[in-house]
């Protein structure tokens, strides 16, 4: 379904988007290039250094492509913009803690200052991932503090990002339909109008809990479907066939079937970390989500299964983790990106650490690497630098690396990507 785009708005739009990062940024520039008058407000002083001198930090904005610099947007860390928008969108990170609770702390932050700022008649969209209930629980809150009624006297919408950086498929802010649930209707129309002018589909849903509750099973589906597959190859390798070669046959279905792969681990900031929003909702209701709950602690395991691995691989060579020189190819979660967060080769490379290795890494995105304490050395991408060491991790498939396959050049190669056969020293998990 598309917006109709009847609603009438009072007025031109002030836009403030607040955190300008994987999400924020991107909004932020495709409202401003559709003519909007558009401020993005952020704490990180070194970001907005950088993008008032012309250069993304992001692999998906191109330098030339910031509309910072041609004037059409604004940045500050100034809050006091916060007073002076009639649109909030608020894009601040929420993480969980290692334990999985969730981490809401820069999001009440922003309600606190909204509660001090915020004009009567705005619209408030929530654009970060947060746990069901959240975003009329913050309105209501920010109601009582400013003597307002949400849905009245200002406007609560909730419209969740689904961007998959670096993704190569194409979809992107435009294409990538966007669901939006507002605390009212009026809310929900007011957030839809202004989000019609970057995504080109708006899916108006039935409420805020909705818009929350489907972003958040969307990533748990994908956990819950790695996990299985982390299964279905303990299972082949006890037959004695790929993994990889039953999902490859099993996707030839045309229809009813969506292939999971199962990697090193899962990281970043949406797949392992909202189902965990959506676990916290339901230890509050008393609601068992046994399978939920067993996939991500699969997934918490995986990195130290590939440890393990390594460590078995390496004895049948007749060597130990503690005396061995380890390679680890990729640091951020996944290919295309300079994020590390929640990477399951952060956690590899801290336990070969911690099991004595001496562990080096290359990554064409990062440049510098501390984990657990300790600066790790980067190594460089060349065959005498890769037959220096005792083995080499493929963890993350950088098309740099994939288009030079110079792990050939050591003895041992542990491939948690099935980029290469398996056989002449290259190993499977
Ligand atoms: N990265 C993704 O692929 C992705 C995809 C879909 C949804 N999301 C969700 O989007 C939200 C934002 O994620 P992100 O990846 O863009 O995070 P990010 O860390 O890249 O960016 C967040 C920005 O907010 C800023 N910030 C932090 N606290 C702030 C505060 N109190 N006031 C103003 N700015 C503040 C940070 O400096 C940072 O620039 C999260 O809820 C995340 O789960 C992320």
């Amino acid at each position: 379904m598309t917006s109709d785009n009847t609603v009438a708005m009072p007025g031109p739009t002030r836009v403030g988007v607040i955190g300008l990062g994987y999400t924020g940024l991107p909004l932020a520039l495709g409202l401003a290039n559709a003519g909007l008058d558009v401020t993005g407000y952020d704490i990180d002083e070194t970001k907005l250094a950088a993008l008032r001198a012309g250069h993304s930090y992001l692999a998906d904005v191109r330098d030339e492509d910031l509309a910072v610099t041609s004037g059409a947007l604004a940045v500050t860390s100034d809050s006091q913009v916060l007073a002076e928008v009639d649109t909030v969108i608020v894009c601040v990170p929420t993480p969980t803690s290692t334990d999985g609770i969730p981490d809401l702390q820069a999001f009440h932050s922003v309600f606190g200052m909204l509660a001090e700022r915020l004009k009567p008649g705005s619209l408030i969209i929530v654009q970060s991932t947060v746990p069901p209930g959240t975003t009329a629980q913050a309105a209501t809150g920010l109601g009582q503090r400013l003597g307002l009624t949400p849905g009245e006297d200002f406007f609560v919408a909730n419209a969740p990002e689904r961007i998959n950086p670096a993704n190569a498929e194409g979809w992107n802010l435009e294409n990538t339909p966007k669901l939006v649930g507002g605390i009212n209707e009026e809310s929900g129309l007011r957030a839809q109008r202004l989000l019609a002018s970057v995504c080109k589909v708006v899916v108006p849903v039935a409420s805020l809990e909705v818009a929350e509750t489907a972003k958040v099973f969307e990533n748990t589906f994908r956990l819950v479907n790695i996990a299985l597959t982390y299964e279905l190859e303990a299972l082949c390798n006890g037959i004695g066939i790929s993994v990889h070669d039953v999902i490859d046959a099993a996707e030839t279905k045309p229809y009813g079937f969506l292939a999971h792969r199962p990697g090193p681990g899962i990281g970043g900031e949406c797949i392992p970390v909202d189902p965990h929003f959506l676990r916290s909702v339901a230890a509050e209701l008393n609601v068992a989500m046994p399978l939920v709950d067993q996939a991500c602690q699969a997934a918490e395991q995986r990195p130290m299964q590939v440890v393990d691995r390594l460590a078995e691989l390496l004895s049948d060579a007749d060597k130990s983790v503690s005396a061995s020189k380890v390679l680890v190819v990729g640091a951020t979660y996944k290919p295309g990106v300079a994020d590390t967060r929640n990477s399951p080769s952060l956690e590899v490379m801290s336990e070969l650490s911690r099991r004595g290795a001496k562990v080096s890494y290359v990554d064409p995105f990062v440049e510098e690497l501390q984990v657990a304490g300790e600066r790790l050395e980067r190594s460089t991408w060349d065959r005498s630098t890769v037959s220096a060491h005792d083995c080499v991790v493929l963890m993350t498939a950088n098309r740099q690396v994939v288009e030079r396959p110079l792990w050939y050049a050591a003895p041992l190669v542990l491939d948690t990507w099935n980029l290469a056969a398996a056989g002449d020293g290259i190993f499977h998990l």
